[in-house]
């Protein structure tokens, strides 16, 4: 008989972390809340979400994390103002955030005790299916082919859990999931092993995970069981190595330019970048860069 394959329907949101990097302005708002050009970032990965086919979003959030429910959610009042101004791209701009068939899923983690925690919270929604977990940190410029959606044709082919890595640079991998590729075909290995945030020179390669997760359900039996790892963390990198052991997991070099939006500097090159596609400003936009340079180099 043949396997009946499984289509991804449910995307993971962890967001419940502090983003203390980006403190003050995380003091009172998610740092997910923050724009890039003019959409949040966790719209962004709703959207990266709806474009791969997922009809379920799950947020994993905490306390402080208000901010993203009222986001996805209606605003009557501010709704009724712009239609009465006749503003209506803007109405329909606010309108369609969440696309019909979507549904939005608040689930609350009770403590900070990691990524792998925040994964295991949203088990009694995910079931028994596979599915995404997106890190809204990361922004994944795809080109042509979101990095999720490219994801999901690998996953329809392989029927088996992926993850999206990227090269990075020797001295970076303490900050990364890294992990050893077994090449397959062009851009996808079979994983050896994986490890979270190995010191340079304990690193296995300089392939690292990126906040793009595929993963069978069977990763909730691996974080039940997983023990504190790298900074006291339940992380998602143990889980994988655990379910590594029965199953096999595949790295993907995506195609596209991912933006560490969880630092500074990745925040402001991708602000640059995407003002720089941004229609109504990239003329103007560029004519003030060019006018810097010119100052500062000339
Ligand atoms: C998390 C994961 C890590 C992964 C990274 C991608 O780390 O634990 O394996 O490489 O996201 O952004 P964090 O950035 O939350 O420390």
């Amino acid at each position: 008989m043949e396997k009946i394959k499984k289509q991804i329907r449910k995307a993971v949101f962890p967001v419940a972390g502090l983003g203390t990097r980006f403190l003050p302005a995380t003091k009172a708002s998610p740092k997910e809340m923050l724009p890039i050009v003019d959409k949040p970032l966790i719209q962004y990965a709703a959207e990266e979400a709806v474009a791969a086919g997922i009809e379920q979003l799950i947020f994993v959030t905490s306390s402080s994390k208000r901010a993203i429910e009222d986001h996805f959610d209606k605003n009557q009042e501010l709704e009724d103002e712009l239609a009465r101004r006749g503003k209506y791209d803007l109405l329909a701009l606010t309108k369609h955030i969440v696309p019909e068939g979507v549904s939005c899923i608040y689930i609350r983690q009770p403590e900070a005790l990691g990524l792998g925690h925040a994964v295991l919270c949203a088990k009694p929604v995910v079931g028994e299916e596979p599915f995404a977990v997106i890190l809204a940190d990361d922004l994944i410029d795809g080109q042509e082919l979101s990095c999720l959606a490219q994801m999901v044709k690998i996953h329809k082919k392989q029927q088996c859990s992926v993850v999206a890595v990227e090269e990075v640079e020797r001295s970076e991998t303490g900050n990364y999931g890294i992990v050893e590729p077994q090449p397959l075909y062009e851009g996808v290995s079979k994983i050896g092993s994986i490890i979270e945030k190995p010191a340079p020179d304990k690193a296995p390669s300089t392939l690292a995970v990126v906040g793009r997760y595929l993963l069978s359900p069977k990763i909730f039996k691996h974080l039940e069981k997983v023990e504190r790892g790298a900074g006291g963390e339940i992380q998602l990198t143990d889980a994988i190595a655990s379910l590594l052991l029965e199953e096999q997991v595949l790295a993907y070099q995506f195609k596209g330019k991912r933006y560490d939006c969880g630092s500074k500097l990745g925040y402001l090159m991708a602000t640059v970048d995407y003002a720089l596609q941004h229609p109504n400003l990239r003329e103007s936009f560029k004519e003030h860069l060019t006018k810097i340079y010119n100052s500062h180099y000339s």
